[in-house]
């Protein structure tokens, strides 16, 4: 009592005393109401929509999930146990234990009881592993392949089909449900890493090797994948729009997507070639063949332009070749902002039409 009743009296003693210690006490409500949405937002983005692994759609996200409540769970009443201890330690009547007493409590509650339930975490863990990062299945030449390269900043996606030619796309990866796809993961400068969060577990991608990372999608549905390992300035600007579909759609969209280009003669499809974009893109079924940037034989068809950085609207696809520089700090494309406005707006139109 006494001690609880000493700043108090102290405080009553001087205006100024009073108003710092107000004060004080404001500042620890506010900081603790900080740290509250500081700890809410850290703990809800792995729960938002398109890059959510909590939100599993693929064998190997479920996995994961059912880990990650499983570790939560086993957490949460560890942390139960010794808050509780705690609580029984500073007791308002403590009564000294004996010898014995004590010796048993550090035994069974300090000892035993925390390495059998790491354990058990830790066995369920391993047991897990096979499942989290399962082999591509023995007959891998007659699934699909998909060989993606991470790049600063954008993915080069390569599809490679049973007896038929690769087919080359840029930053969006589809791949049909309840069929296990392999991916090959290289990089061609820094290391990348490419993660789909509601598929599977993310795989670093490192230049001059090639990891191998076999994805088995359960539901169709549209995610966020974004660059897991800081690559440069844009490394947050590194994104793809991963899509999984049913089998039959999957397939008519590949065949689609195997297809070159079908321009109509235009201003845009001129002043592309005029401007050297074909030394850096290719657009299939057209003089452009350059290897450089990303693919753009269907780029019209895509969810996002700029690997995840803007939606795919005209107005959009006209401000990054404007001002790439400021969408994309740190990107290889050079800025084309002394062009006219209507010359840009007529690429981003003919670029749009590539279906
Ligand atoms: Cu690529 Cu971070």
């Amino acid at each position: 009592m006494r001690a609880r009743a000493r700043p108090t009296g102290a405080a009553e003693k001087g205006g100024a005393l009073t108003l710092a210690s107000r004060r004080a006490r404001n500042n620890g409500s506010q900081s603790g109401r900080r740290l509250c949405v500081a700890f809410l937002t850290v703990t809800s983005v792995p729960a938002l929509g398109q890059a959510s692994a909590l939100d599993p759609a693929g064998a190997e996200a479920s996995s994961i999930a059912t880990l990650f409540w499983a570790m939560v769970v086993g957490g949460a009443l560890l942390w139960l146990f010794v808050v509780s201890l705690m609580l029984y330690g500073i007791r308002r009547r403590r009564r000294v234990h004996d010898e014995w007493t004590a010796g048993r409590l550090i035994f069974w509650a300090g000892a035993v009881f925390p390495v059998v339930t790491l354990f058990l975490l830790l066995g369920y863990a391993l047991w897990l592993m096979p499942q989290l990062r399962p082999w591509a299945p023995a007959q891998a030449a007659a699934t699909l392949r998909i060989e993606v390269e991470g790049r600063q900043f954008w993915w080069r996606a390569v599809y490679h089909r049973p007896g038929d030619q690769p087919v080359v796309t840029a930053n969006e990866i589809r791949l049909p449900v309840g069929e296990r796809v392999e991916f090959t993961l290289t990089s061609s400068d820094v290391i990348h890493s490419f993660w789909i969060p509601p598929l599977g577990g993310k795989m670093d991608m490192i230049p001059g090797r090639t990891n191998r990372l076999s994805i088995l999608a359960t539901k169709p549905g549209t995610f966020r994948g974004p660059c897991a390992e800081f690559c440069g300035a844009s490394h947050a600007l590194m994104a793809f729009s991963a899509i999984s579909m049913e089998p039959e759609a999957f397939r008519s969209w590949l065949a689609a997507e195997a297809g070159p280009a079908r321009p109509q003669p235009s201003d845009g499809a001129r002043l592309f070639v005029e401007n050297g974009c074909g030394a850096c893109h290719t657009i299939r079924g057209t003089a452009a063949s350059g290897e450089v940037g990303p693919d753009l034989t269907h780029v019209g068809s895509r969810l996002m332009i700029g690997a995840g950085t803007l939606p795919n609207t005209e107005e959009a696809i006209a401000r990054f070749i404007a001002e790439p520089d400021v969408v994309k700090p740190g990107s290889t494309m050079p800025p084309f902002r002394m062009l006219p406005e209507t010359e840009i707006r007529a690429m981003a139109a003919y670029l749009k039409a590539l279906q």
